[in-house]
């Protein structure tokens, strides 16, 4: 089996080859619908069945030509939401219809029906704002927002439901994929792959037939659209043109092509448009394998001619047509109705939730590499970031660590004492990361194999039997995570008397969660694997990853009984993933256009709920120069999960090893990240209870800026700053575009000033990390920064303030003690609120009601944009003390600096500079 393995591995310099991979031609289900839409059947909504309860309103869809009866639930959800399920009315057996994503049932507010007409049924939202209109001939759905009609459902026609049906006795009697002929004709070509799929030496055997579901959204005057990761793509969704599609199938690509619409690793089956004065959400509740078509229409604007007047002239609005297709499951789509961008986030979030809150620790550095050898490898390398004084927090360890890739065990050679090991790490106040796949080594001799087995754990295949496939351990068997039972036994193994080795400073990392699966069909799972309750792996592929993240997360929160935070990193992903921990983008490359795209990779995860995420900093494969590597460091110190990471074979590379200038640009990107971990632990929190992305396209924050909304080489990071990240070689000079015609913008180094919306060219170095603070915003830093975060709890902090066209600034400091629930149980947290007005700078309590004591104390201040020297400056406390400060001050650059401060964080004090 090794030789398999390495098998696996020898071809991963190579580019990925895409025949392995199914474009939308070897897709049966697109075949179909798009065969099937080319006949034009329509659908009637039969509005004299409309019934109604407390939660739903219901009524019948019915396909003319087969007169089979759907039924349609409308719910009015609160927050301004509307959800639409359709099902068949009596199918042959249930549909599945995805658990688990959902936070709890969602709260329902009741729709009133205003209409007496026989053909339209409509149902208002609340106060009457919001309209579902339902017209019965064709069915069609016009959302209705202030009598503007904000989208459609179904206006073109485009609603596919295909419904169980009883196998066709002669011609599909076969069991297994062996007495399938191989069949190379062109009538298989044109196969629609009902009962059976051929792709490549894989045959898709379907016992349920086929089961595809679509629906089409008109979005009216929507050019702009985002969302549904994952895709190494730009931010901005593009048109699909014809035989393509953006698709949700969970798979490993080793070092996946960029700018393409193919699946990688998770799926978030959910976009956002936006458009002047409005954002929607459409959320397509489904996890199978879906397939999404955009096509935009731009505005056209009559030119008038000599016999139209102006008055007369008629733009057509632009329009943009998305249409959603799975291949099974029912239609469960919520449509969140905005308005705003932060309207259209707290509504996701509200049906999935937000970010889990990270412990402090995990927002530091993280070192990882495939592989650290062994117990003196990670010694020299955690003493490296001493020597050469760099910070960093977690040390990890890749699949080697274990014996023969038996997850939750050690190599006994190269780890004999893991403990010995946690000791040292937690000496320095450092952690450690390892890794656990869902694949299981099948070895009777492997205790956690036999138990899962002997439990019936795995997942089956299709003839009843353990599925088995090739993953790193050679022959291995797949937990069945979807299982209630299999997840809490799974979470039992992170008890510390069960995971022998382990300590409280060790946290997990699951990869290969598509699954990945070797040799199997496009390298994951046969699709009529079966899981617990019998629902084909079909049905929920997309969900499998999320739940081995959800089943750790629960097991590290277990483990501690229930007092300390998880900290679990996942390469698979769904809808609500976010509640379980961080997201990484996967094996990326060591390029300068893997770094550039990691940008929009990220802002889509983080548009849709997935706020704690990073790329791979270096590039996974290859050997970056050092040049693209302090690159990447420079832009990985400014996104939400920083890790370096690379595989096997790869030159090492940690930061010391290019020479001393390149070390100290590395060192200075890393502390550059440390210095701002107050305001980053800040902005989580943010994400945590009011569901703000961290980091967020120029879009969000500046939703009434046309200019902003095709930016994607450069982002936010909360409100405050903008990161313009240098993705060129041997770049001198960079295009940054600072939004916002009432803004002004401060280069965070230089202090120099712009105001906004201009594009400014900003001369590098190989120092320079373009970051501009906003005029109105203070920033909490820390002044000095330690080994790791944990060193930096009682240090000093800093408040970078940068004042606003007015002269004003606001900004937060959220803090707690960076690891426990008790800021949850105990409100043991302080926020704490700081506004500049007039001259005068007041520290004040945000939450009255929440309590943490802390020694900190600020020790600078910082102002930007302070237009005259000030003749003197006094601080008052709230015990009544009053003391003049000394303070620099510079005309050149207008800024003014307080130095040697004592002011505690955590008290109410005013600073007045006259
Ligand atoms: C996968 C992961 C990568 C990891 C490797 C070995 O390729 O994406 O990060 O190092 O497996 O576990």
């Amino acid at each position: 089996m090794e030789a398999a393995v390495k098998e696996e591995i020898s071809i991963e310099d190579e580019a990925v080859d895409k025949k392995n991979f199914k474009d939308c031609s070897k897709i049966a289900f697109y075949r179909r619908q798009k065969q099937q839409l080319s006949k034009k059947s329509t659908y009637q909504a039969l509005l004299d069945s409309v019934t109604a309860d407390k939660d739903s309103t219901r009524f019948q869809i019915i396909n003319e030509a087969t007169k089979i009866p759907l039924s349609a639930e409308v719910y009015g959800i609160e927050g301004d939401i509307f959800r639409l399920k359709i099902n068949e009315e009596a199918p042959l057996k249930p549909r599945y219809e995805v658990p688990d994503v959902l936070t709890s049932k969602p709260s329902t507010v009741r729709l009133i029906s205003c209409s007496g007409d026989a053909d339209s049924l409509v149902l208002a939202y609340g106060k009457g704002d919001l309209k579902f209109h339902v017209t019965a001939n064709p069915f069609k759905i016009d959302l209705v927002s202030a009598e503007e009609v904000v989208m459609s459902i179904n206006s073109l026609g485009q609603l596919y439901f295909e419904h169980l049906q009883i196998p066709p006795k002669q011609s599909y009697q076969r069991k297994n994929e062996n007495d399938v002929p191989v069949d190379t004709s062109q009538e298989y070509q044109q196969d629609l792959g009902l009962w059976e799929e051929k792709f490549r030496k894989f045959v898709d055997i379907k016992p349920n037939g086929p089961a595809s579901i679509g629906l089409d959204f008109s979005l009216h005057g929507f050019e702009h659209l985002y969302g549904i990761p994952q895709h190494a793509e730009s931010h901005k969704l593009k048109n699909t043109g014809d035989g393509d599609a953006y698709r949700l199938y969970n798979l490993d690509v080793y070092g996946y092509k960029i700018h393409d619409k193919m699946g990688v690793y998770g799926s978030v089956p959910y976009l956002i448009a936006h458009k002047l004065g409005r954002t929607v959400g459409i959320f397509w509740l489904n996890a199978s394998e879906t397939l999404v078509e955009i096509n935009t229409e731009p505005a056209v604007e009559s030119t008038p001619t000599q016999m139209d007047s102006v008055v007369n002239k008629q733009d057509v609005k632009s329009q943009t047509d998305v249409r959603w297709m799975s291949e099974s499951g029912i239609i469960d789509v919520f449509l969140l109705t905005g308005p705003t961008p932060s309207d259209v986030f707290r509504q996701y979030s509200h049906l999935t939730g937000t970010q889990a809150m990270p412990p402090l620790f995990s927002l530091g550095y993280h070192q990882c590499r495939w592989n650290y050898e062994d117990e003196q490898d990670v010694k020299a390398v955690d003493a490296g970031f001493d020597e050469y004084d760099i910070p960093y927090d977690v040390m990890w360890l890749d699949i080697e660590h274990t014996n023969g890739k038996r997850y939750f065990t050690w190599d006994k050679k190269r780890f004999p004492n893991p403990k010995r090991l946690q000791e040292l790490l937690r000496s320095k106040k450092r952690k450690l990361v390892v890794i656990s796949d869902p694949h299981i080594k099948i070895d009777p001799n492997y205790a956690l194999y036999a138990k899962a087995k002997e439990q019936g754990f795995f997942v089956r295949n299709h003839e009843g039997g353990d599925f088995e496939g090739i993953c790193w351990p050679g022959l291995s068997s797949y937990l069945d995570f979807t299982n209630p039972k299999v997840r809490e036994w799974y979470s039992g193994l992170f008890a510390f008397p069960v995971y022998q080795g382990s300590t409280d400073i060790l946290f997990i990392w699951n990869d290969m969660n598509e699954p990945s699966v070797f040799r199997g069909p496009e390298q994951t799972m046969q699709k009529n694997a079966i899981h617990h309750g019998n629902w084909e792996h079909r049905e929920l592929h997309n969900i499998y990853g999320f739940y081995q993240q959800m089943a750790t997360a629960e097991g590290l929160i277990q483990r501690s009984k229930g007092k300390e935070r998880p900290f679990v990193l996942t390469r698979s992903f769904f809808a609500g993933s976010q509640k379980y921990g961080a997201v990484w983008t996967g094996d990326n490359r060591s390029k300068w256009s893997y770094l550039k795209i990691s940008i929009p990779m990220l802002l889509t995860l983080s548009i849709t709920g997935i706020s704690f995420c990073g790329a791979d900093v270096g590039g996974f494969i290859g050997n970056p120069e050092a040049e693209l590597l302090v690159r990447w460091y420079q832009a990985g110190a400014y996104q939400p999960f920083f890790r370096g990471h690379a595989t096997k074979n790869t030159k090492r590379r940690e930061p010391w090893l290019f020479g001393e200038e390149y070390t100290r640009l590395i060192r200075e990107a890393i502390r550059a990240r440390y210095t701002l971990l107050p305001y980053w632990y800040s902005l989580f929190y943010h994400a945590h209870v009011a569901s703000e992305p961290v980091m967020r396209p120029l879009w969000v924050e500046f939703p009434d800026d046309l200019e902003t909304f095709d930016v994607e080489d450069e982002y936010m990071l909360g409100s405050a700053l903008l990161v313009h990240p240098v993705t060129q070689p041997k770049a001198t000079i960079v295009d940054v575009f600072l939004p916002g015609s009432n803004e002004i913008w401060y280069d965070s180094k230089t202090f120099s000033h712009w105001e906004g919306a201009c594009t400014v060219m900003i001369p590098v170095t190989l120092d320079t990390i373009p970051v501009f603070q906003r005029g109105g915003s203070v920033i909490p830093v820390k002044t000095t920064v330690g080994k790791a975060a944990g060193w930096m709890t009682d240090s000093p902090y800093g408040l970078w303030v940068a004042l606003s066209t007015k002269g004003s600034a606001e900004g937060e400091l959220y803090l707690d003690d960076g690891h426990s629930f008790q800021y949850l149980h105990k409100k043991q947290f302080l926020h704490r609120k700081f506004s500049f007005c007039s001259g005068v700078l007041i520290n004040s309590c945000a939450n009255e009601s929440a309590h943490y004591p802390s020694k900190c104390v600020v020790e600078q201040i910082l102002v930007l944009g302070f237009r005259k020297q000030p003749s003197s400056i006094t601080t008052y406390s709230s015990d009544g003390k009053e003391q003049t400060v000394a303070f620099t001050y510079c005309a050149k650059t207008s800024s003014l600096s307080l130095e040697k401060l004592s002011l505690n964080i955590g008290t109410d004090w005013e600073v007045h500079i006259k």
